[in-house]
Protein backbone atom coordinates (compact mmCIF):
# COMPACT_ATOMS: atom_id res chain seq x y z
CA UNK A 1 0.00 0.00 0.00
CA UNK A 2 1.31 3.59 -0.71
CA UNK A 3 1.92 5.79 1.88
CA UNK A 4 -0.78 8.15 2.98
CA UNK A 5 -0.17 11.81 1.35
CA UNK A 6 -1.75 13.53 4.62
CA UNK A 7 -1.29 12.19 8.03
CA UNK A 8 -2.73 13.40 11.43
CA UNK A 9 -0.78 13.54 14.50
CA UNK A 10 -2.80 13.28 17.49
CA UNK A 11 -1.42 15.43 20.36
CA UNK A 12 -1.93 13.64 23.79
CA UNK A 13 -1.20 16.88 25.48
CA UNK A 14 -4.91 17.88 24.80
CA UNK A 15 -6.15 14.04 25.71
CA UNK A 16 -8.11 13.16 29.15
CA UNK A 17 -4.71 12.25 31.03
CA UNK A 18 -6.46 9.85 34.00
CA UNK A 19 -7.92 8.38 30.60
CA UNK A 20 -5.05 8.03 28.69
CA UNK A 21 -5.15 4.27 27.49
CA UNK A 22 -8.53 4.75 26.72
CA UNK A 23 -7.82 7.84 24.58
CA UNK A 24 -5.18 6.80 22.76
CA UNK A 25 -7.31 3.77 21.55
CA UNK A 26 -9.60 5.74 20.65
CA UNK A 27 -7.58 8.18 18.50
CA UNK A 28 -6.46 5.01 16.86
CA UNK A 29 -9.68 3.56 16.28
CA UNK A 30 -10.65 6.56 14.20
CA UNK A 31 -7.73 6.55 12.12
CA UNK A 32 -5.02 8.85 13.47
CA UNK A 33 -1.56 7.79 11.93
CA UNK A 34 0.71 9.12 14.48
CA UNK A 35 0.57 9.87 18.32
CA UNK A 36 2.44 12.96 19.03
CA UNK A 37 4.10 13.16 22.58
CA UNK A 38 5.20 16.25 23.86
CA UNK A 39 7.71 16.24 25.93
CA UNK A 40 8.90 19.64 28.51
CA UNK A 41 10.26 20.14 30.95
CA UNK A 42 9.52 23.72 32.72
CA UNK A 43 12.25 25.06 31.44
CA UNK A 44 12.20 25.55 27.60
CA UNK A 45 8.81 25.84 28.00
CA UNK A 46 6.87 26.85 31.06
CA UNK A 47 5.02 23.58 31.53
CA UNK A 48 5.97 19.65 32.58
CA UNK A 49 5.19 16.83 31.00
CA UNK A 50 5.72 13.43 29.78
CA UNK A 51 8.65 11.03 30.90
CA UNK A 52 10.17 7.94 28.76
CA UNK A 53 8.17 5.81 31.33
CA UNK A 54 5.22 7.35 30.16
CA UNK A 55 5.64 6.49 27.19
CA UNK A 56 7.16 3.13 27.13
CA UNK A 57 3.32 2.06 29.08
CA UNK A 58 1.97 3.36 25.86
CA UNK A 59 3.91 1.49 23.86
CA UNK A 60 3.62 -1.34 25.17
CA UNK A 61 -0.54 -0.89 25.43
CA UNK A 62 -0.28 0.15 21.52
CA UNK A 63 2.89 -1.88 20.01
CA UNK A 64 1.96 -0.86 16.44
CA UNK A 65 1.66 2.93 17.13
CA UNK A 66 3.98 5.58 15.94
CA UNK A 67 5.23 7.88 18.56
CA UNK A 68 6.11 11.18 17.43
CA UNK A 69 7.88 12.53 20.38
CA UNK A 70 8.58 16.35 20.24
CA UNK A 71 11.64 17.55 22.53
CA UNK A 72 10.90 20.76 24.22
CA UNK A 73 13.80 20.47 26.84
CA UNK A 74 17.04 22.15 27.17
CA UNK A 75 19.60 20.98 27.36
CA UNK A 76 18.80 17.98 24.70
CA UNK A 77 20.71 15.36 25.36
CA UNK A 78 22.02 12.33 24.07
CA UNK A 79 21.08 10.46 27.08
CA UNK A 80 17.52 12.31 27.20
CA UNK A 81 17.28 10.92 23.33
CA UNK A 82 18.23 7.40 23.96
CA UNK A 83 15.78 7.11 26.50
CA UNK A 84 12.84 8.53 24.81
CA UNK A 85 13.89 5.93 21.33
CA UNK A 86 14.44 3.09 24.06
CA UNK A 87 10.80 3.72 25.01
CA UNK A 88 9.32 3.64 21.56
CA UNK A 89 10.05 6.76 19.85
CA UNK A 90 9.41 5.85 16.09
CA UNK A 91 10.03 10.16 15.64
CA UNK A 92 11.95 12.43 17.34
CA UNK A 93 12.52 16.43 16.64
CA UNK A 94 14.17 18.74 19.28
CA UNK A 95 14.75 22.55 19.06
CA UNK A 96 18.08 23.83 17.67
CA UNK A 97 18.21 26.30 20.96
CA UNK A 98 18.01 23.39 23.33
CA UNK A 99 21.60 22.18 21.72
CA UNK A 100 24.98 23.45 20.90
CA UNK A 101 25.66 20.38 18.02
CA UNK A 102 22.44 20.29 16.61
CA UNK A 103 24.20 17.98 13.29
CA UNK A 104 25.45 15.37 15.83
CA UNK A 105 22.33 14.90 17.50
CA UNK A 106 20.40 14.59 14.45
CA UNK A 107 23.22 11.84 13.61
CA UNK A 108 22.75 10.69 16.79
CA UNK A 109 18.86 10.05 16.53
CA UNK A 110 19.04 8.72 12.70
CA UNK A 111 22.22 6.30 13.79
CA UNK A 112 19.90 4.63 16.97
CA UNK A 113 17.13 3.89 14.61
CA UNK A 114 14.54 6.74 14.97
CA UNK A 115 13.63 9.91 12.65
CA UNK A 116 15.19 12.71 13.04
CA UNK A 117 13.76 16.58 12.93
CA UNK A 118 14.25 20.03 13.83
CA UNK A 119 11.79 21.86 15.73
CA UNK A 120 11.64 25.95 14.61
CA UNK A 121 9.91 27.82 17.40
CA UNK A 122 8.16 30.69 15.34
CA UNK A 123 10.60 33.49 15.88
CA UNK A 124 13.46 30.89 15.16
CA UNK A 125 14.51 31.51 11.11
CA UNK A 126 15.16 28.13 9.15
CA UNK A 127 18.32 29.27 7.10
CA UNK A 128 20.07 26.69 9.19
CA UNK A 129 18.28 23.91 7.19
CA UNK A 130 20.35 24.54 4.55
CA UNK A 131 23.22 23.24 6.08
CA UNK A 132 21.44 20.59 7.83
CA UNK A 133 19.27 18.22 4.66
CA UNK A 134 21.24 15.03 4.90
CA UNK A 135 20.90 14.83 8.55
CA UNK A 136 16.72 15.50 8.70
CA UNK A 137 13.68 13.08 7.97
CA UNK A 138 11.49 16.06 8.49
CA UNK A 139 10.84 19.95 9.66
CA UNK A 140 8.39 20.68 12.95
CA UNK A 141 7.43 24.20 11.90
CA UNK A 142 5.59 25.21 15.38
CA UNK A 143 2.90 27.73 14.52
CA UNK A 144 2.14 28.47 18.08
CA UNK A 145 5.16 28.93 20.93
CA UNK A 146 5.33 26.20 22.71
CA UNK A 147 4.35 24.68 25.99
CA UNK A 148 0.46 24.64 25.70
CA UNK A 149 -2.57 23.36 23.72
CA UNK A 150 -5.34 25.44 22.55
CA UNK A 151 -3.52 28.66 21.09
CA UNK A 152 -4.11 30.29 17.44
CA UNK A 153 -2.05 29.76 15.01
CA UNK A 154 0.40 33.00 14.34
CA UNK A 155 0.06 33.73 10.81
CA UNK A 156 4.07 34.22 10.12
CA UNK A 157 4.82 30.98 10.58
CA UNK A 158 2.54 30.16 7.89
CA UNK A 159 4.85 32.08 5.82
CA UNK A 160 7.53 29.79 7.18
CA UNK A 161 6.14 26.45 6.06
CA UNK A 162 6.02 28.07 2.70
CA UNK A 163 9.44 29.15 3.08
CA UNK A 164 10.82 25.59 4.02
CA UNK A 165 8.95 24.12 1.43
CA UNK A 166 10.93 26.08 -1.25
CA UNK A 167 14.24 25.31 0.01
CA UNK A 168 13.57 21.88 0.82
CA UNK A 169 12.70 21.86 -2.90
CA UNK A 170 15.21 23.94 -3.95
CA UNK A 171 17.80 21.54 -1.68
CA UNK A 172 16.38 18.35 -3.54
CA UNK A 173 15.58 17.36 0.26
CA UNK A 174 13.70 14.41 1.27
CA UNK A 175 12.10 15.56 4.22
CA UNK A 176 8.19 16.18 5.18
CA UNK A 177 7.30 19.35 7.10
CA UNK A 178 4.86 19.24 10.53
CA UNK A 179 2.91 21.42 11.52
CA UNK A 180 2.30 21.89 14.96
CA UNK A 181 -0.06 24.60 17.11
CA UNK A 182 -3.56 25.96 16.56
CA UNK A 183 -4.30 23.30 13.59
CA UNK A 184 -8.19 22.76 13.06
CA UNK A 185 -10.62 21.62 10.47
CA UNK A 186 -11.36 25.38 8.87
CA UNK A 187 -7.18 25.59 8.50
CA UNK A 188 -6.00 22.65 7.65
CA UNK A 189 -6.27 23.12 3.87
CA UNK A 190 -4.49 26.09 3.53
CA UNK A 191 -1.31 25.07 5.66
CA UNK A 192 -1.60 22.08 3.54
CA UNK A 193 -1.32 24.38 0.81
CA UNK A 194 1.77 26.09 2.27
CA UNK A 195 3.41 22.78 2.47
CA UNK A 196 2.71 20.59 5.31
CA UNK A 197 1.89 17.04 4.71
CA UNK A 198 1.80 16.18 8.60
CA UNK A 199 -0.55 18.20 11.27
CA UNK A 200 -0.33 17.91 14.87
CA UNK A 201 -3.55 18.43 16.05
CA UNK A 202 -4.05 18.33 19.86
CA UNK A 203 -7.73 20.29 21.19
CA UNK A 204 -9.21 19.77 17.72
CA UNK A 205 -9.44 16.47 18.08
CA UNK A 206 -8.63 15.12 21.64
CA UNK A 207 -11.00 17.90 22.71
CA UNK A 208 -13.89 17.03 20.70
CA UNK A 209 -17.08 15.57 21.71
CA UNK A 210 -17.21 13.05 18.77
CA UNK A 211 -13.64 12.41 17.76
CA UNK A 212 -14.62 10.26 14.83
CA UNK A 213 -16.20 13.10 13.36
CA UNK A 214 -13.31 15.94 14.78
CA UNK A 215 -10.88 13.45 12.49
CA UNK A 216 -13.41 13.09 9.46
CA UNK A 217 -13.98 17.10 9.15
CA UNK A 218 -9.95 16.94 9.26
CA UNK A 219 -9.58 14.59 6.18
CA UNK A 220 -12.15 15.90 4.68
CA UNK A 221 -10.38 19.48 4.81
CA UNK A 222 -7.16 17.61 3.22
CA UNK A 223 -9.10 16.30 0.11
CA UNK A 224 -7.68 19.00 -2.03
C1 LIG B 1 2.48 22.84 22.03
C2 LIG B 1 2.62 21.42 21.62
C3 LIG B 1 1.57 20.92 20.70
C4 LIG B 1 0.16 21.00 21.24
C5 LIG B 1 -0.76 21.30 20.10
O1 LIG B 1 3.63 23.21 22.67
O2 LIG B 1 3.88 21.18 20.99
O3 LIG B 1 1.86 19.63 20.24
O4 LIG B 1 -0.24 19.83 21.88
O5 LIG B 1 -2.04 21.49 20.59
P1 LIG B 1 -3.17 22.21 19.75
O6 LIG B 1 -3.43 21.36 18.53
O7 LIG B 1 -4.33 22.26 20.68
O8 LIG B 1 -2.66 23.57 19.37
ZN1 LIG C 1 4.29 19.27 19.93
Amino acid sequence: MSEKKFKIAGSILSADLINLERDVGEALECGVDVIHFDVMDYHFVPNLTFGPGFLKALKDKFPQAVFDVHLMVSPVTEDIVADYIKAGASWVSFHPEACIHVERMLTFIKDNGAKAGLALNPATAPQMLDYLWDKLDFVLVMTVNPGFGGQKVLPSCLKKVADVKCMAFEANANVFIEVDGGVKDSNIQHIAECGATVFVVGSAFFGADNKAKALEYLNKALEI
